[in-house]
């Protein structure tokens, strides 16, 4: 079987997918923490992976970015492939005084200047929120790990590089940790298709400060964030 986007055999995904958005991580991911990993997907290059972490099958398929790229893949995995939970593994610019690069955070609940859920809901808000479980065993596993992971509010937005200058000031008057660009979409079909669904990110980047990190820091961070996500999925 294949869909629009994947070109996968129906048996090919484990139900737990890890999501990062770039490709390249999906492949580093499978490369250095999966046994006999075996790439199931390659539709334009949107690699995803299969393979062993701790003798527990498990997924990594890279979602593109912004919301539509990423609810394409989520939905198909979703419908077609029977995933039952995604944690998106990402990147997200800092806006709060209290995040610093390099931090780690959970999405507890998401805002967006999208659509999306809107259009879903009639046009009334719709409340994004990860999944308690998930995010309480993310939580546990940081403890573990010893990590200091910060919990909260992200904004997802459609445009990475026309961020209003007034809505970075309300999301700092009401206190939201940081902006990246996928998780409101995949809360979303989260929400629609009834699976489980958690976001978690390395701080590349502070939109106040403009401090971003290095490539050798991004490598070592997202390590941190890929071995405690693997731990709670297991
Ligand atoms: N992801 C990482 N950094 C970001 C930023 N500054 N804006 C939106 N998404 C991001």
């Amino acid at each position: 079987m294949s869909t629009p986007h994947i070109n996968a055999n129906t048996d090919d995904f484990s139900d737990t997918v890890v999501m990062p958005g770039d490709p390249l991580r999906a492949k580093y991911i499978s490369e250095h923490y999966l046994t006999r990993a075996k790439l199931v997907t390659n539709v334009r290059n949107m690699l995803g992976y299969t393979g062993l972490y701790k003798g527990k099958k498990i997924s990594v398929m890279s979602s593109g970015m912004g919301i539509p790229s990423c609810s394409i893949y989520a939905t198909e995995l979703i419908k077609f492939y029977g995933v039952k939970k995604i944690v998106r593994v990402g990147s997200c610019g800092a806006v709060s005084d209290k995040i610093k690069v390099r931090d780690l955070i959970l999405a507890h609940s998401v805002s967006t200047d999208s659509k999306v859920n809107e259009i879903r809901l009639n046009g009334y808000q719709f409340s994004l929120s990860s999944d308690f479980e998930l995010m309480n065993k993310l939580f546990i596993q940081a403890k573990n790990h010893k990590l200091d992971l910060k919990v909260g509010n992200v904004f997802t937005t459609d445009s990475f590089y026309s961020l209003d200058n007034d809505l970075i000031n309300l999301l700092r008057k009401y206190n939201f940790l940081a902006v990246e660009m996928e998780t409101a979409g995949l809360l979303g079909i989260a929400q629609e298709y009834d699976i489980q669904a958690a976001a978690i990110y390395t701080v590349s980047d502070h939109i106040i400060s403009n401090e971003a990190m290095s490539s050798d820091e991004r490598e070592r961070s997202f390590d941190e964030m890929i071995r405690l996500t693997l731990d709670a999925l297991i």
